[in-house]
């Protein structure tokens, strides 16, 4: 049981298992993994995806034909193990070229490199079968007040956003675009902060309706948001196009826990909201199993992710499922919620003296909303003791 399956769609980054243990204080703990053990390991865990920036496939540099041979090599394991390339992404972050940003630098012979480089693996991904391509913008920011033109800023992401929307529209490609928001880090304020930003940004652009969001459970977290209201919001918008599952600890670094770990609230409820919804899209993990381990407990990381998603997927089904929990929910007029406010529009709401006149405000402030016992009936679920 809670053993993963492909139809239950779990897919990684390349640069998950893949990461070193590097970070800003100490060398890598790990040495490199193969992407061919990558697709060979996750597909015997039960994934059925593994996505990857331009760099994690191919090092930064390498010739046509080496080119070439990581891509021979990569596509036969993909092959060999059934395992798909849902979406895949640019690195715009890494090499020192992009240290001002890719898509907003102020130099513009870096952010013409940019969008080449992007179009480049934007080829690859179509190659792939993949669906969605993932913009974050890790770089597109500022550290200081006049060295970027926020405004200047933004017409220059729009634009390249536009060319990217027209480029894919050009070849014919069968591929979305899904824009990864996040507050800081590493610059000090990131453009497009939260999935809010992004989601208004995207209805400037020229053709909307290629691109939706990719939200990552931390990074709204890092801003003190409430992920699965944010990825409610994103649903409701027809924009949830892909999304990063991992797990952070309240308001502070960007800590890419496996799914699960940080906040297990927060995990529960988006588990709940996917699945009651009808989210079909993968269920992408994008954590960093950390420094400590080896590479049994960079397995075992991966492991976690999917096991946590199928439990918390069993927790919701079984409080849905819960005579109580039905109860409880009438009992916090969630269907009174779901009933628009004026059937009888706005001349019937204007004729209504019970609406505002005859209304009993005392009365209808003085009615508890019963909310902490539904509360509690989902903690009882989430622990495991209904
Ligand atoms: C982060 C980001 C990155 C991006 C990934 C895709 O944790 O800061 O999530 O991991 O998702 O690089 O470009
Ligand atoms: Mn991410
Ligand atoms: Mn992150
Ligand atoms: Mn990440």
């Amino acid at each position: 049981t809670y053993q993963p399956v492909r139809e239950d769609k779990f897919s990684f980054g390349l640069w998950t298992v893949g990461w070193q243990g590097k970070d800003p204080f100490g060398d890598p703990t790990r040495a490199a993994l193969d992407p061919v053990e990558a697709v060979e390991r996750l597909a015997g865990l039960g994934a059925y995806g593994i996505t990857f920036h331009d760099d994690d496939l191919i090092p930064f540099g390498s010739s046509d034909a080496a080119r070439e041979q990581h891509i021979k090599r990569f596509r036969q394991a993909l092959d060999d193990t059934g395992l798909i390339v849902p979406m895949a992404t640019t690195n715009l972050f890494t090499h020192p070229v992009f240290k001002d940003g890719g898509f907003t630098a102020n130099d513009r012979d870096v952010r013409r490199y940019a969008l080449r480089k992007t179009i480049r693996n934007i080829d690859l991904a179509a190659e792939l079968g993949a669906k969605v391509y993932v913009a974050w913008g890790g770089r597109e920011g500022a550290e200081s007040g006049g060295a970027k033109d926020i405004r200047a800023a933004l017409d220059r992401m729009k634009e390249a956003f536009d060319l990217l929307g027209q480029y894919v529209t050009e070849q014919g490609y069968d591929l979305k675009f899904a824009i990864e928001p996040k507050p800081n880090e590493p610059r000090g304020d990131i453009l497009l902060p939260t999935v809010g930003h992004a989601l208004a940004f995207i209805e400037r652009l020229e053709r909307p309706e290629l691109y939706g969001v990719n939200p990552e459970v931390g990074h709204e977290q890092m801003a003190g948001l409430n992920y699965p209201h944010a990825i409610a919001q994103a649903i409701w918008s027809g924009k949830l196009f892909h999304l990063d599952l991992n797990g952070q600890s309240g308001i502070k670094y960007d800590q890419d826990l496996r799914f699960g770990a940080g906040d297990v609230r927060q995990a529960f409820w988006l588990v709940d909201l996917l699945e009651t919804a009808g989210y079909e899209g993968p269920r992408h993990f994008d954590f960093k199993p950390p420094r400590t381990e080896d590479y049994s407990g960079v397995w075992a990381s991966a492991e976690g992710c999917m096991r946590n998603y199928l439990i918390l997927r069993e927790r919701s089904a079984a409080f849905r499922a819960d005579p109580e929990v039905q109860q409880a929910l009438l009992d916090a007029r969630l269907d009174e919620l779901a009933r628009p406010t004026a059937e009888d529009g706005l001349a019937g709401l204007l004729a209504d003296r019970g609406a505002f006149e005859d209304f009993d405000v005392d009365a209808a402030a003085a009615r508890g909303m019963a909310f902490e016992r539904l509360d509690q009936l989902a903690m009882d679920h989430l622990l495991g003791v209904r």
